[in-house]
């Protein structure tokens, strides 16, 4: 059987390539002017892939200008692990930062666009997608770097996180709106976890400290990636002062959650966090189904799917109120990042044949059908240059066909999901994960 994840609109390309002038549907915007980046994995040919998550990154870009869709190129992140096929345990079984696959993310934060993948360092890469190199901060990241920090719109600020399989297993950092490290400070919680996400507020950070644990036999034997489910690890969002001061702990009901849709506090200073929530036994399908250990007694009561959700942390009663915001499995939940940490009335999600736009103060959803056959990757909202409303702009998605038969990048109008434009790629892009707009400056 060929994995799940090798194969139809998830199935790697073999090679790079750079096309010109590509043929658009409708009209772009001509202020959408700058570079659509996407990361995701992608092994090289025969290459043995034994989870999802594993494969090398590769980026997808486009050169967006003036309406016109100049050029799309795909490459590969030059990684120690893709040019030297370095390990990330060494010999001596310390770890190699650079070692990794580097396919999960891709952000711009002063002066560097930079890779992501959470068990390592980030590399950075030009314009044009060519890799520089691993980027340590000048020597001072002394962790690993989340797949997703958080930038503050009002400070500009990038907070981010890194895990460890050994302690300390959380630390969290603080990058200036320049790209200084200028913040290192470990966190305890009692184990190593995949905290794939987390959240801000304007005056908190919010940690995920959920019960999907490293597991040293799965490491030592599997070769894939090495968490497992624990009902006995418990379930708990802490919330920590940004300016420093002890982190103040929720148990939750147990979930597993990969992607935060924003969070902020209220007028009553509670702080509410909008998330992919995945009940264990939908996360058990899912892991299965992507090379994860596999629990069949779990997965069978499961989905393989998320639900929009909401926490809401009463720092003055101790409490938490948890609300299911929808019964559609969704995932890749995104925002207007102006309004990252300070309040969103709008989140949009990916659905198997949809995107989905959730309005979360007149509580209700839309959805932008894929058409038969169809999926779309995570929505990157872009604002409008005259936005007036929270969703004023465009929302950016790689919709392919699932049997494998070609990609298209869409514009949506963000208000109504009404089709602005497409544009044909040149090739199949492979199903992966995250993505940005990254405006000319
Ligand atoms: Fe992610």
């Amino acid at each position: 059987m060929t994995e799940s994840w090798l194969t139809g609109h998830l199935a790697p390309v073999p090679d790079e390539i750079t096309a010109t002038d590509l043929a658009v549907t409708g009209t772009l915007p001509a202020e959408l002017t700058g570079r659509y980046l996407r990361n995701g994995p992608n092994p090289r040919p025969g290459e043995p892939s034994k989870h999802w998550f594993l494969g090398h990154g590769m980026l997808h870009g486009l050169r967006l200008r003036d309406g016109r869709a100049e050029w799309y190129r795909n490459r590969w992140i030059r990684t120690s692990g893709f040019t030297e096929d370095a390990r990330f345990v060494r010999d001596d079984l310390t770890f190699d930062r650079t070692a990794v696959p580097a396919n999960t993310h891709v952000i711009a934060h002063a002066d560097k666009i930079l890779t992501l993948v959470e068990v390592g360092f980030p590399y950075e890469v030009t314009p044009g997608l060519d890799t520089v190199g691993p980027c340590d901060f000048g020597g001072r990241l002394t962790s690993a770097m989340t797949a997703h920090p958080k930038q503050d719109p009002v400070t500009g600020e990038l907070l981010f996180f890194g895990t460890g399989f050994l302690p300390p297993y959380l630390t969290y950092h603080r990058l200036s709106a320049a790209g200084e490290l200028v913040e290192s400070r470990e966190i305890e919680v009692p184990g190593p976890t995949m905290m794939h996400d987390f959240a801000i507020t304007g005056h908190h950070v919010v940690w995920l400290d959920l019960p999907v644990v490293f597991d040293l036999d799965l490491a030592l034997t599997g070769g894939g990636m090495p968490y497992r489910w624990d009902d006995g690890y418990g379930a708990r969002l802490g919330v920590m002062p940004r300016a420093g001061g002890p982190v103040r702990w929720f148990e939750v009901d147990p979930c597993y959650v990969f992607h935060v849709g924003n969070a902020y506090e209220d007028a009553a200073g509670r702080i509410v966090v909008d998330g992919a929530r995945y009940r264990d036994a939908d996360f058990a399908g899912l892991w299965a189904d992507i090379g994860g250990a596999p629990d069949p007694a779990r997965a069978a009561a499961g989905t393989e799917s998320a639900r929009l959700h909401r926490w809401t942390l009463d720092p003055a009663t101790g409490k938490v109120s948890e609300e299911a915001l929808d019964d559609r499995g969704v995932e890749f939940p995104t925002h207007n990042e102006t309004r990252t940490g300070h309040g969103h009335r709008y989140l949009y999600t990916v659905a198997d044949d949809a995107i989905v736009k959730y309005d979360l103060e007149r509580p209700s959803s839309s959805a932008h059908d894929l058409g038969e056959g169809m999926a779309a990757g995570e929505a990157v909202f872009v604002p409008a240059e005259s936005a007036r409303a929270e969703d004023d702009g465009w929302l950016l998605t790689i919709v392919s066909d699932r049997a494998g038969q070609g990609s298209e990048l869409r514009v949506l109008n963000a208000a109504d999901l009404s089709l602005t434009a497409t544009v044909h790629l040149p090739r199949r892009v492979p199903a992966g994960f995250h993505g940005s707009w990254i405006p000319d400056a």
